[in-house]
């Protein structure tokens, strides 16, 4: 069946926490949001109405595969910042998905001028840093032992960050 992509919206709440509730446990442990607290996805919704999240989803037979995240903040110490966060269900890895929601949203955040953007990862999750690593992020980062993983295992916190190299002001 073919992929579809599509921007996030406010209403598309059902779709996002079906996604969020179908992936692995291992994969959820990772969010940031409490995927059964239905307030907590109530409150990304928000931010997408908001604008402060702004959001690119895959589509495969109407059901979401895969969303690419970029938060963005208006105070005003941070704004030139865009902080990105990306998730693919495990049954449509390796297909592609991935590097076209990250390249989706990185056009994004150069269209709006951010300057500097960031992701955070476990040092196990490979593919998120070869998917930033082909976007021209580098490693900004390590910050040794600041995961727990699933398995109460200590691992190291990778951030890579993309600078667009313009001096700017907005
Ligand atoms: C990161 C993730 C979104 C990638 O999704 P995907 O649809 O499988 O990505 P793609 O198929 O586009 O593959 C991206 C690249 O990763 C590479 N890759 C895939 N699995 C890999 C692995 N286990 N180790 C190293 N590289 C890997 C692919 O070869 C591809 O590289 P290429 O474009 O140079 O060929 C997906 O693995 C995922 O959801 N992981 C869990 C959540 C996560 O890590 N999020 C990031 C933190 S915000």
């Amino acid at each position: 069946m073919p992929v579809t992509f599509r921007s996030l919206r406010p209403d598309d709440k059902p779709l996002l926490a079906d996604f969020l509730r179908s992936l692995s446990r291992k994969d959820n442990y990772y969010l940031l949001a409490d995927v059964n607290n239905d307030q907590t996805i109530q409150r990304w919704m928000d931010n997408v109405a908001s604008g402060q999240t702004v959001g690119v989803i895959a589509l495969v037979g109407g059901h979401m595969v895969g969303y690419c995240n970029l938060k963005i903040n208006n105070l005003p110490w941070v704004r030139h910042v865009g902080e990105i966060r990306m998730s693919v269900s495990a049954a449509h890895r390796g297909h592609g998905i991935g590097r076209i929601l990250a390249g989706k949203i990185f056009s994004i955040a150069r269209s709006r001028g951010l300057q500097k953007l960031w992701v955070r990862m476990a040092s196990s999750q490979e593919a998120a840093q070869v998917v930033f690593q082909n976007l021209g992020f580098h490693t900004e980062a390590l910050l040794s032992g600041f995961v727990k993983n699933e398995n109460g295992l200590t691992e190291d916190l990778v951030i890579m960050s993309h600078d667009s190299g313009e001096l700017w002001s907005f």
